[in-house]
């Protein structure tokens, strides 16, 4: 397709639902001559139809000219037989997600088509070289995973498997770019790289809250607060729906044979159990109907602001929080003033012990985490309650505050270095450039960061030691760090170093 101009290309789209249809729609918005097709009557001139009509509203919105809007409505046609689509150079598939379904699909397709078309899977799950595996030729099949909306959605996940050439994967790249996306090749593994690596974010959320160390809307804060991610990760289950995003997740964990880092807890299919779907069904983690209030995050003042505090961690983001907050910072412990400390993947339990600090008046500070607008505050099983609420009252003069339970890694840490341990894992497993697998969540999930960033924002150093505190104190290889994060870690390099 090299030198071809866009109007020379024919492009198949097979499945005509929510995916083919969005397909076939910035197709033929690029100038590519499109034939969709459905097995289904006339569902494919129904979704040109109702392409026609979107390509409407953007002339009236301003968006496209209402000659663009003609070439666009021209370049695409509905096709009754799949017969007709035999001269396409590049046919991608968007049919229901069944691999029988998919394969006989394909086998009819390889019969039809050019020697020199290509056949592309938008599967979000199934291996693409299962697709290809019953073919007389594999190397013309490959992925091209779009996201939905998929005119909203820039991304493109471009899948090689292993027999795919690269005479194809260099053509598909292509094509994603005129389709207007950005495309990122990535190997062809469970989950690929948005489905598996967007799973840290929210089972580590969901982790905190079966632990209870914070409820959903304090998770969701903090993640937001801390770290300026546009949704927390219970507001994005309750958009995706339990129905969704539970069996993704169930999903990549089988795929990685268990791995506990993939693991979720029985809230999540509970949620899906009891209908608690989320916006959709009007309930999940939130009350979404009409006049529902938004339930409080932040921590009661309940008594009068610490005056004087001892800081135990030098940390100087800690000492500058204190004096904003207008608190005296004591040379030496009087013996009765609140302790104020930063652990880093440790929780206050352990960092009382370690130290040999009064549990009872020892006060855990995050500062890890940006605490700019938000400061995660956590006490030790037996702490003086009182003592607690003066720092509450303290921080909360200048600051939102989240009082958590004794978590090792807070909130923020944990969450936010489970999705750099994911970021670094498929780094270690090749996946894709380093790059690209930053570039890829940055524009699938919409978050502000990609993981390996992430992992440099906290520091290769800090995002290792919570990893490894938190495997030491919980006991559990959910949090063993990736090999990758290790060497950089303990080199003192970043994260992405290659
Ligand atoms: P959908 O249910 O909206 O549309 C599927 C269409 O395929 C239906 O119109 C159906 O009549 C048609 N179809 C089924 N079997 C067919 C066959 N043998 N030949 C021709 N047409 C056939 O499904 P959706 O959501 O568009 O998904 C399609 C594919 O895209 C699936 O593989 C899915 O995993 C994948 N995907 C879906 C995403 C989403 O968010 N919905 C995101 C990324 C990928």
């Amino acid at each position: 397709m090299k030198g071809m101009d866009s109007s020379e290309i024919t492009l198949g789209v097979v499945g005509a639902g929510a995916m083919g249809g969005g397909i076939a729609q910035v197709a033929a918005a690029a100038g590519i001559r499109t034939r969709l097709h459905d097995a289904r009557q006339g569902a494919a001139a129904e979704t040109c139809e109702k392409i026609r009509d979107r390509f409407a509203k953007r002339v009236t919105a301003g968006k496209m000219s209402a000659e663009e809007a003609n070439v666009a409505t021209a370049n695409l046609l509905p096709v009754a037989g799949l017969n007709e689509l035999a001269d396409c150079d590049v046919v991608i598939e968007a049919i229901v997600e069944k691999l029988e379904v998919k394969t006989a699909l394909f086998k009819e397709l390889e019969e039809l088509v050019r020697e020199d078309a290509i056949l592309a899977s938008n599967t979000s799950s199934l291996p693409i070289g299962a697709i290809a595996a019953g073919l007389k030729r594999r190397d013309r099949v490959a992925g091209m995973h779009f996201f939905n909306p998929v005119p909203a959605m820039k991304l493109v996940e471009v899948i090689q498997a292993a027999d795919t050439s690269a005479v194809v994967m260099d053509a598909l790249i292509e094509l994603g770019g005129r389709l207007g996306r950005v495309p990122v090749v990535v190997k062809d593994t469970p989950g690929f790289l948005v489905n598996f690596g967007g799973r840290a974010y929210t089972t580590e959320a969901l982790a905190i809250v079966h632990e209870g160390v914070a409820t959903p809307a304090q998770v969701d804060a903090i993640m937001r607060d801390c770290f300026g991610f546009r949704m927390g990760p219970f507001e994005l289950m309750d958009l995706t729906g339990m129905d969704v995003n539970f069996p993704v997740t169930r999903f990549v964990h089988e795929n990685f044979f268990g791995d506990p880092r993939l693991r979720s807890t029985p809230l999540h299919r509970y949620m899906l159990e009891t209908g608690q779907l989320g916006r959709k069904t009007g309930q999940g983690f939130y009350d979404h109907s009409d006049g529902a209030v938004t339930p409080s995050t932040d921590a009661e003042v309940n008594a009068p602001p610490a005056e004087a505090i001892f800081v135990h961690s030098e940390t100087p983001k800690l000492s500058r929080l204190i004096e904003a907050c207008g608190a005296r910072v004591l040379v030496e412990d009087d013996g009765q003033s609140p302790v104020l400390a930063a652990p880093v993947g440790e929780d206050a339990s352990a960092y009382a012990v370690r130290n040999g600090i009064d549990h009872r008046r020892l006060v855990c500070v995050d500062t890890v985490s940006d605490c700019e607008q938000r400061v995660t505050i956590m006490a030790a099983p037996g702490h003086d309650a009182e003592m607690v609420a003066t720092v509450v009252a303290c921080f909360a003069q200048k600051r939102q505050v989240s009082l958590i339970g004794d978590s090792p890694g807070f909130v923020g840490q944990r969450i936010a270095a489970m999705v750099a341990n994911l970021g670094c894992e498929m780094a270690q497993m090749g996946l894709a450039k380093i790059d690209d697998i930053d570039l890829a969540l940055r524009l699938g999930l919409n978050y502000p960061y990609g993981p390996l960033e992430l992992a440099d924002h906290l520091g290769s150093k800090v995002t290792y030691r919570i990893l490894e505190q938190a495997q030491l104190l919980s006991g559990d290889d959910r949090y063993r760090p990736s090999q990758w994060l290790r060497r950089r870690a303990q080199l003192g390099l970043s994260a992405r170093t290659g």
